[in-house]
């Protein structure tokens, strides 16, 4: 695989976004055929035969929109994709597709049927977009030859290629884009028992000892994403070295995690802080995104695609359009007493 682009350090042990040493483990755990991916089970199925039918076609698979929140695993689906139908895979991101010309430069230099992604696709600029529609819908570029009234433009053809696109924020797409997309698939949060299966295998490659019942604590606080279970799963590795005989349990995952001020249930610092400033400084809410970011000092993104989906899964955080709101069950986590007048999501 061949990796273009940039990577985003993000400190938080909780924060789903890829760091330099997730990049690792991620290429040393990632599955390679849709047959060892665990999860996203109507995504898989759905996949599968769409591969089977451009394979036996002998066509390049319809370009396809993968969205969701971070660390789901949508580089790795794409990576399996390109092994499924036996072509070569280049990854890149949005945001390192700087200039026309480097979309140009990536688009023609791959060979029949090839896989290009593009991670956070949604960051992509106009003028990058706007040379992707041609490529996307007639395998055409448009190259503009000189300057001024002597310019020329030039129609090049392109070999048959797959785009994947990846993004966190499938609204923030343009519509032209988001059209052109055959098969546009969200990836869900995790279940409990599938972050289980997935501690198990990763700590089997990694030849750390685990029970059942330590994987399962690490994957209850794993927040429904892969990426953190993988994290969590080394740093416990660390306490059971240090503090234990090397086996993953379930009372060494429980301590572990505890140091890590990661709760039963997954919640971090951030979290908690959010919810806490929801109830104490705004009465339970509703508050404006914006305001709640600059009271605790985060990143409105950070908020929005990090802290948010899992929240409101839980069922711990209401969206209305006057803003965001605790729920009874987030103040009887923190341990807040709720009034059912303060509060319009009472249940
Ligand atoms: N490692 C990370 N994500 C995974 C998944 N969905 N299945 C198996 N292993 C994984």
């Amino acid at each position: 695989m061949i990796e273009t682009g940039e990577m985003e350090f993000a400190p938080r042990m909780i924060s789903p976004e890829n760091t330099s040493e997730d990049s690792d483990i991620e290429v040393t755990l990632r599955p390679q055929s849709l047959h060892e991916y665990i999860g996203q089970e109507k995504v898989k199925e759905n996949l599968a035969i769409y591969i089977k039918a451009a394979k036996l076609r002998g066509e390049p698979l319809d370009h396809v929109l993968l969205y969701g929140p971070p660390g789901l695993g949508k580089t790795t689906l794409s990576a399996i994709i390109a092994h499924e139908l036996g072509v070569n895979l280049r990854v890149t991101t949005g945001p390192a597709i700087e200039k026309p010309g480097d979309l140009v430069s990536l688009l023609t230099s791959l060979s029949d049927n090839d896989v290009l992604f593009i991670d956070e696709i949604h960051r992509l600029s106009r003028a990058v977009e706007e040379i992707l529609y041609p490529a996307l819908e007639d395998r055409v570029i448009d190259i503009i030859i000189g300057k001024g009234p002597s310019a020329r433009s030039i129609r090049m053809d392109l070999k048959p290629f797959t785009l994947i696109g990846a993004t966190t924020r499938a609204g923030q797409l343009s519509a032209p884009l988001r059209d052109r997309f055959g098969v546009i698939q969200r990836l869900e949060l995790y279940s409990k028992e599938q972050l289980t299966d997935i501690v198990r295998r990763s700590a089997m490659i990694l030849g750390i000892p685990c029970t059942l019942d330590g994987a399962a604590e690490v994957a209850g606080r794993a927040r429904g994403t892969p990426r953190i279970a993988n994290r969590l799963l080394k740093r416990v590795r660390d306490f059971a070295d240090v503090m234990g005989n090397g086996e993953i349990n379930q009372q060494i995952a429980s301590v572990a995690l505890g140091r890590l001020e990661i709760d039963e249930l997954g919640l971090d610092s951030l979290d908690r802080r959010m919810l806490s400033m929801i109830i104490r400084g705004y009465g339970g809410g509703p508050v404006g995104l914006e305001t709640l970011a600059s009271a605790i000092g985060e990143e409105a993104v950070t908020i929005e695609d990090v802290c948010e989906p899992f929240l409101m899964q839980l069922g711990f955080l209401g969206r209305t359009p006057r803003g965001r709101c605790a729920t009874k069950l987030a103040y009887k986590h923190l341990g807040f007493k709720f009034q059912d007048d303060d509060n319009q999501l009472a249940l």
